[in-house]
């Protein structure tokens, strides 16, 4: 393994060995959970049972052209397993996630799981979390006020840094599923995640952060040397 891609595909594949018969399964989103997703088609092709909630529209497009069974959190409460992919994990396994736009979904069905996995390749491993920018999902009303805002939280918490409005590829604001505006917040590092995760969910006008706290039970990180598990899987 000497590129991601295949770092990705190898975390993935262990992720695969996790799911049983008649499980319920939360889907993650981005090009590390695409290739478990495409696992996951594989072994509904090949017989086992799922019920499964993607965590972003894209997720949710891929596992149905594949014939993956989705339904919702609102059919299904309780998920067995969610295996998602994630922007920066610490040893502590607590989590940076939202570059590709779902925190929020990803964090909802993280939440509603007896057991979230993450997988990725090993540039995602990191002694201190913030080196990637921090994703926060805001309402679009407000969003200046709501911007100083956040500025007055995270100084509180020793995180200063730009907030750059997320923009589409077109130059427009990037507007998630659920139709709110993500600020990227270079807070280059973040010396108590937990702290500032209280500081912004505290902030009027956020929806959500791209901190998982907690959530994370096992980590599979895939190097070139082979697979690495932190934390636990069971
Ligand atoms: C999606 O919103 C994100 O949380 C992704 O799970 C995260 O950005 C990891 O994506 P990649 O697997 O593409 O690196």
């Amino acid at each position: 393994m000497s590129d991601p891609d295949s770092m990705k595909r190898a975390a993935a594949a262990r992720a695969a060995g996790l799911v049983r018969d008649g499980m319920r399964l939360g889907l993650g989103t981005g090009s590390t959970a695409r290739h478990f997703v495409d696992l996951v088609g594989g072994l509904v092709r090949d017989g086992m049972r799922l019920a499964c909630v993607p965590t972003s529209e894209q997720t949710r497009r891929q596992a149905e052209a594949l014939g993956v069974p989705v339904t919702t959190l609102d059919d299904v409460v309780e998920l067995d397993l969610t295996v998602d992919g994630a922007d920066e994990v610490d040893g502590a396994l607590n989590l940076i996630k939202g570059a590709g736009g779902a925190l929020l979904r990803e964090k909802i069905v993280a939440a509603a799981s007896r057991r979230m996995i993450v997988i990725a390749d090993a540039g995602k491993r990191v002694e201190t979390l913030g080196a990637f920018p921090l994703p926060i999902e805001v309402v679009r009303f407000g969003v200046a006020a709501t911007r100083r805002r956040i500025e007055g939280a995270a100084a509180g918490v020793g995180c200063s840094g730009e907030l750059v409005l997320r923009r589409a590829s077109d130059g427009d604001a990037y507007v998630t599923d659920e139709g709110h505006f993500i600020l990227d917040a270079r807070f280059r590092r973040i010396p108590d995640p937990a702290a500032l995760a209280a500081a912004l969910s505290g902030a009027p006008g956020v929806v959500e952060h791209g901190l998982f706290i907690g959530l994370c039970a096992g980590a599979i990180v895939a190097s070139t040397t082979g697979v690495d598990i932190l934390g636990s899987l069971e």
